[in-house]
């Protein structure tokens, strides 16, 4: 166990998948690879795979070719981000690690604070204040959950909005909520990932009926304000809303973010629907070396013979929240050095 805050320098180079834990295979879309080809010969005719491995891997490509110019037009630049962990969370751990790693692997400078699980409010806080006033970190994330006895939102709210790559401070949050003002700093990686795998498979966005099932801070919440952005009509579907399916038949668009495995059912969907799956949860498959198989909110084998187009778990949106990350992070590093229209990013 860590006693006290480390930093330490991330450069090193993505391990050999034999080596990445499950978290992590779910991030790099490792055993998408396999999971992708056998769920694509599994799906209906009608029905296309949408393949996030694959539009992360163009992401991180995109953002690499960019860094290479930031480098360039400012003689030597990079763009730096700080993750803070509290705890000795396995998946937090792990999915630390490979935010790190990506970071790496595109050009991104990455350092760290690790801190205990009995690490004081005041401790967080600290750090954070102290990322906010270095001017070489153009983006701050902390891990989440963090340990029950602090309070997430005074450490979410203490992040510089201007380095909020998580888009999680009530600043970006509200300026997301509005328009025809400001556009917010930052908007939250998973949902804006979703959008992204809509966008680049084609999906219109705008005029149609978009239904997300989940109503967290973290994806359902801000995944539905950034539908309405984009001109969908939206519907947000949650824990005590009656007959969920109701609404859910009548969409073109479905974000499933619940957090209920398989929950979605193929007989809810109208005909055609884009589907995107956020879920990730590990289901008892005694015929996996592991003892489990991921599985997300949607019931694959039922939605892929209704949707028009769908992620699938792994290798859906999974590989896309850290390729997000990245993109904030480019962004958030360019507004800083002034160059953001000479690399032709959003301001
Ligand atoms: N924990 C699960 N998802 C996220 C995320 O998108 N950002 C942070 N900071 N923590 C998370």
């Amino acid at each position: 166990m860590q006693l006290s805050a480390s930093k330490k320098a991330a450069t090193a180079a993505p391990p050999p998948s034999s080596q990445l834990t499950t978290f992590e295979h779910v991030l790099y879309g490792g055993i998408a690879l396999t999971a992708a080809s056998v769920l694509k010969r599994e799906l209906s005719p009608g029905c296309e795979l949408i393949d996030g491995k694959q539009i992360a891997q163009e992401i991180r490509q995109e953002i690499k070719d960019k860094v290479e110019e930031m480098k360039t037009i400012t003689k030597g630049k990079t763009p730096g981000l700080a993750v803070v962990l509290v705890g000795e969370r396995k998946d937090s751990q792990s999915y630390v690690r490979s935010k790190k790693k990506m970071c790496a692997e595109v050009g991104i400078r990455s350092e760290g604070t690790d801190l205990p699980e009995d690490a004081t409010e005041e401790q967080v806080l600290k750090v954070v204040r102290a990322y906010n006033k270095d001017r070489n970190i153009h983006g701050i994330l902390v891990q989440l959950p963090m340990p029950k006895h602090i309070n997430e939102e005074r450490v979410l709210k203490e992040v510089s909005y201007e380095k909020d790559v998580d888009g999680f401070h009530p600043l970006n949050i509200g300026a997301l909520s509005q328009r025809g003002r400001e556009d917010p700093r930052f908007v939250p990686c998973t949902p804006r990932g979703c959008i992204e795998l809509l966008k680049r498979s084609n999906v219109e966005i705008k005029g149609k009926k978009a239904v997300v099932v989940g109503r967290s801070n973290v994806v359902g919440t801000p995944a539905a304000l950034l539908l309405q952005r984009n001109d969908a009509t939206v519907t947000v579907v949650h824990s005590r809303t009656k007959n969920p399916e109701e609404a859910i038949r009548e969409a073109d668009i479905v974000i499933a973010a619940c957090g209920v495995m398989e929950y979605v059912q193929g007989s809810w969907l109208k005909p055609g629907a884009a589907v995107i799956d956020v879920g990730i949860n590990a289901k008892d498959d005694a015929t996996k070396k592991l003892g489990y198989r991921l599985v997300g909110d949607c019931d694959f084998k039922s939605c892929k013979k209704v949707a028009g187009k769908m992620t699938p778990v792994p290798g859906g949106v999974g590989p896309m929240t850290i390729a997000i990350l990245l993109q904030n992070t480019l962004e958030g590093a360019a507004r800083s050095y002034g160059v953001s229209e000479q690399l032709g990013l959003k301001k």
